[in-house]
């Protein structure tokens, strides 16, 4: 029997450097595809798998519109039942979160994703939780998280979401050295954070989903340095080979990098696309413009 997976951590505290200036002002995890931020995406993938806890690390600045965004608004609810907007006041009041469902911690300097998810290692207490990095939208039915969570009952252990990427963008993911692969799920012998192309042991990304034994904060405690000089995620778990399962599974779903200005908009096209509402008027703009 494996533990359920209850939690899930938001490392939200990044710079956004990939997508400026959009995100000088607003943090990455606020951009709209369609009509909901990425972050409420994320939130609905993570009920969806059974995620009951929802811990964001982030900064007070963004704090205050992730609680803005998932707490109840009584004056616009009240303004909307008064108008009769009975539609928009349901859209409204899906977006809340109950209080005890969610906590803050703060990473105050950008030291790295795995100092983001360490940051976050007082409300873990001992299980395995899950990590989503907003940025990374996947539209999969069910999500990929839920996918994630399946595997994880029955082979527990440490468990990353992957996908192939072109050889010359691997110094931009954590990439897998892969010891066996059925074509969805994979065994590694190791990881590797941000390899350049020639050194890459494959081309096996791990995408922003994760489920996590706390046996990664064994590493993740002695606060040591990789790629680029940050504490990474990747390293904490390519410790863990050999202590605890690691699998890293082919997602069904299409992935969106929406930190960068091209995944932003191919997003906002695919979602705009899913619309039954608008669905029609962009298809015929789309067709019109190209
Ligand atoms: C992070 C991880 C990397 C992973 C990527 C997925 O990198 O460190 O291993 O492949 O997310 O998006 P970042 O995008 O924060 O540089």
């Amino acid at each position: 029997m494996t533990t359920a997976i209850t939690k899930v951590v938001f490392p939200v505290a990044g710079l956004g450097t990939r997508f400026l200036p959009v995100t000088k002002a607003i943090p990455k995890e606020m951009l709209p595809i369609a009509d909901q931020p990425l972050i409420q995406y994320a939130v609905q993938e993570a009920q969806q798998a059974g995620i009951e806890e929802f811990i964001f690390v982030t900064n007070p600045t963004n704090r205050v519109l992730l609680q803005a965004h998932f707490s109840t608004n009584a004056q616009l609810e009240a303004t909307l039942a008064e108008r009769g907007k009975l539609a928009e006041l349901k859209i409204v009041k899906e977006t809340t979160l109950a209080p005890e469902q969610v906590k803050f911690c703060y990473q105050d300097r950008p030291l790295g994703l795995g100092h983001a998810v360490w940051c976050a290692r007082e409300y873990l207490e001992g299980g395995p939780f899950a990590v989503i990095l907003p940025d990374d939208l996947i539209m999969a039915k069910p999500g990929c998280l839920k996918q994630m969570v399946d595997l994880h009952a029955k082979l527990g252990g440490n468990i990353v979401a992957v996908e192939n990427v072109a050889r010359e963008l691997t110094s931009r993911y954590g990439i897998l050295d892969v010891s066996s692969d059925d074509g969805s799920i994979v065994s590694a012998k190791g990881l590797v954070e941000k390899p350049k192309p020639e050194e890459a042991p494959s081309t096996l990304s791990i995408i922003g989903r994760y489920i996590l034994d706390h046996q990664v904060f064994q590493h993740l405690d002695k606060k040591m340095t990789g790629s680029g000089g940050e504490i990474q995620l990747t390293d904490a778990i390519s410790a863990t080979i050999g202590q605890v399962p690691f699998h890293g599974l082919r997602f069904e779903g299409t992935r969106f990098d929406c930190g960068s200005m091209f995944g932003f908009v191919e997003a906002n096209v695919a979602f705009g696309l899913k619309s039954s509402q608008h669905e029609s008027k962009l298809r015929t703009y789309l067709k019109n413009h190209l």
